[in-house]
C-alpha cells in the first residue's frame, strides 16, 4: 500500500520524504488555504520534493470551470492529478481530463455506488473519507472494504486511495482490506513511528552500553 501525505505544507513533506517514506501527496483547497502564499508555487514545489503523484484540486463547480482549472494545474508539472468532487459536473470534468491523459482524483466519495460511477468515467484513484463518516456515527473503514470487494470485480483499474484519516488503526486496516494508499496528516504519520517499547528499549541499551564502557575505563 502506498503512503501520500495529506497536507500543503513544504516543509511537513520535506521531512518526511527524506525518511523515504512518501509516495505521493494530496492538497485541499483547506489545507491549501492554511498555507497561503501562492498555491501554483507551493504544488510545484511539493513535486519536486515527492516525484510522484501530487493531487491538487479544482474549486469551480461547473464541468467547463474543472476542466479548465484542471488543464491549468496539469500544467504546472507531470506529477499533478487533479482532484475534481463527486457530483454530476465532477464526473463530467473526470471523462474529459482523464481522455487527454490527465490522471483524476475523485474526492468526496462516501459510498460504493459513487466510487463505482468515478471508476467508470476513468478515475484514476477514488477517495472515499473514512474520518468524516466515523464522525457521523457511520463505518468508515466499512466503506472501504466494501469498494475494495468492489473494484476486484469491476473496477476498472480505479485505485482506492483512503482518505480523512484519523491515526494509525485506519492505516493499518486499509492495508489490510487491500487498499491501494492511503494519505495520511503529518500528524498521523507521526503517530506510526510512536511505540513506548522502542523508546524504553533504546533508553536502556544505550545505558547498559554507557555502564559497560564506565567499568573498562
Ligand atoms: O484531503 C481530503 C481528506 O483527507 C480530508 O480529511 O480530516 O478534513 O476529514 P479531513
Amino acid at each position: 500500500m502506498k503512503l501520500f501525505v495529506d497536507s500543503g505544507s513544504v516543509k511537513d513533506i520535506e521531512a518526511l520524504a527524506s525518511l523515504g517514506i512518501v509516495d505521493g501527496v494530496t492538497t485541499n483547497p483547506s489545507l491549501l488555504a492554511k498555507e497561503g502564499g501562492d498555491y501554483r508555487a507551493i504544488l510545484k514545489r511539493i513535486c519536486e520534493i515527492v516525484q510522484g503523484p501530487v493531487s491538487g484540486e479544482v474549486v469551480a463547480t461547473s464541468a467547463a470551470g474543472m476542466i479548465r482549472e484542471g488543464r491549468d494545474l496539469a500544467a504546472i508539472d507531470p506529477h499533478i492529478v487533479v482532484k475534481v468532487p463527486f457530483t454530476r459536473e465532477g464526473l463530467k470534468a473526470c471523462r474529459t481530463l482523464s481522455s487527454e491523459g490527465t490522471r483524476v482524483n475523485v474526492t468526496l466519495i462516501f459510498s460504493a455506488p459513487q466510487a463505482w460511477l468515478a471508476a467508470k468515467v476513468g478515475a484514476t484513484y477514488v477517495s472515499p473519507f473514512v474520518g468524516r463518516l466515523d464522525d457521523v456515527g457511520a463505518a468508515g473503514m466499512g466503506l472501504i472494504q466494501e469498494i475494495v470487494d468492489l473494484f476486484d470485480h469491476a473496477g476498472y483499474g480505479t485505485e482506492v486511495l483512503v482518505a480523512s484519516v484519523r491515526g494509525p488503526l485506519h492505516v493499518i486496516e486499509a492495508g489490510r482490506m487491500g487498499a491501494d494508499v492511503v494519505t495520511c496528516p503529518p500528524a498521523v504519520v507521526e503517530q506510526l513511528f510512536k511505540h513506548p517499547l522502542t523508546d524504553i528499549g533504546l533508553e536502556r541499551f544505550l545505558k547498559d552500553w554507557e555502564k559497560a564502557q564506565a567499568v573498562k575505563a
